[in-house]
């Protein structure tokens, strides 16, 4: 029933990953800006009794050389003291702030996690402003144009440049990173993981348009909504050939996250989350589910109707949940993330 519903919508076919990603930065992100030239670090301890003494916070300036200019930013590394090799989040965070509505650090931990994190407006400002940052180094070398990176796609690159300091920490499992992000940054972490390989898991709580639910007819928010009301600065000017014009997207929003596979990846909605349409975010995994046949995986392991609040899908490589409530990256989120992850490494 599902498959009949995105064919009868018109739903582009899956291509291979190297066509997806191209097509999907030409025309939807921009093309992500490329790796830094060189890398470096500082680090200082902020609280070494983290989590009643559980976890060690160290406070991180990670500075890389992009076109030919130095871009710094900061992070929160939090990890867990007693020895070990930790699965870990790569959390792309609304505040400048170890912890916070969206983020119980101290459960995180407690289930055996690491976190990193980092505000996306220390990236560059979530305003049309393409001189703060890292938009102003990118800006001033490529301009601001049909294919150039619009802001989710610089957000996407700086949660890349965490895992690049991940990887120099001994006590983190490499082959367990997991990227996440709710809404805006939900987005964003999609795009991460879909142009990264090292992440195992890209997990998008209520990303809605953009994200994970599929642009055509959709309930919620539309391409119109997204690039004329208030956000055209996400996305690369080659979008906004789109608004009011989706039957004519030469792709759809479940190749972003097919972009992932063979990896693994994570969509959550919410019921009363209407804006992020919560059926079309299931339609995405549906969609994307194929292109994990050819890895001989299961895809997305679900029932064919649509979804029902208290659904959770966790058999297959694209991991599922609805629940009741608004539009929040909340414990119940987490706590279902973290299930899934502790079930399949
Ligand atoms: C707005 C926007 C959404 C976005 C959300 C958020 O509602 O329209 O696309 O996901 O903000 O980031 O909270």
């Amino acid at each position: 029933m599902l498959k009949e519903i995105l064919t009868s919508r018109g739903v582009p076919a899956l291509k291979t990953r190297e066509e997806m990603l191209d097509i999907l930065q030409r025309e939807e992100y921009g093309y992500m800006p490329p790796k830094p030239g060189s890398f470096t670090w500082t680090e200082k301890i902020d609280i070494e009794n983290f989590c009643a003494g559980k976890a060690t916070l160290k406070r991180v300036t990670l500075t890389s050389e992009i076109y030919g200019e130095s871009f710094s930013f900061p992070i929160y590394a939090a990890i867990p003291k007693k020895e070990g090799k930790y699965p870990f989040f790569i959390y792309i965070s609304f505040r400048n702030q170890e912890t916070d509505r969206y983020m119980p650090m101290e459960e995180i931990i407690d289930n055996g996690f690491a976190v990193l994190s980092f505000c996306y407006e220390d990236v560059s400002n979530d305003c049309n402003d393409f001189e703060d940052g890292l938009a102003g180094i990118i800006t001033r070398r490529v301009g601001r144009g049909a294919t150039t990176p619009g802001k989710l796609a610089m957000w996407a690159w700086a949660a890349q440049r965490v895992m690049d300091y991940a990887t120099t920490i001994d006590s983190l499992d490499l082959s367990a990173a997991t990227v996440c992000g709710h809404s805006r940054l939900g987005k964003t972490a999609l795009l991460c993981a879909a142009t990264d390989e090292r992440f195992f898991l890209g997990y998008s709580n209520n990303s809605g348009c953009s994200g994970a639910s599929i642009a055509r007819g959709t309930k919620g928010e539309t391409v119109k909504d997204i690039c004329e009301t208030r956000f055209p600065y996400w996305f690369c000017e080659n979008y906004f050939k789109y608004i009011d014009n989706e039957e004519a997207l030469p792709f759809d929003q479940h190749w972003l996250i097919a972009s992932i596979a063979p990896r693994r990846v994570y969509v959550a909605s919410a019921r009363e989350d209407q804006w992020a349409d919560p059926e079309n975010e299931y339609l995405g995994c549906v969609g994307a589910s194929p292109i994990y046949d050819e890895h001989g995986l299961m895809g997305f392991v679900a029932e064919d109707r649509f979804p029902k609040v208290g659904d959770v899908f966790h058999d297959g490589m694209i991991g599922y949940h609805l629940r009741a409530g608004t539009h929040y990256f909340g414990r119940e989120d987490w706590q279902k993330l973290m299930a899934y992850i502790k079930k399949h490494i």
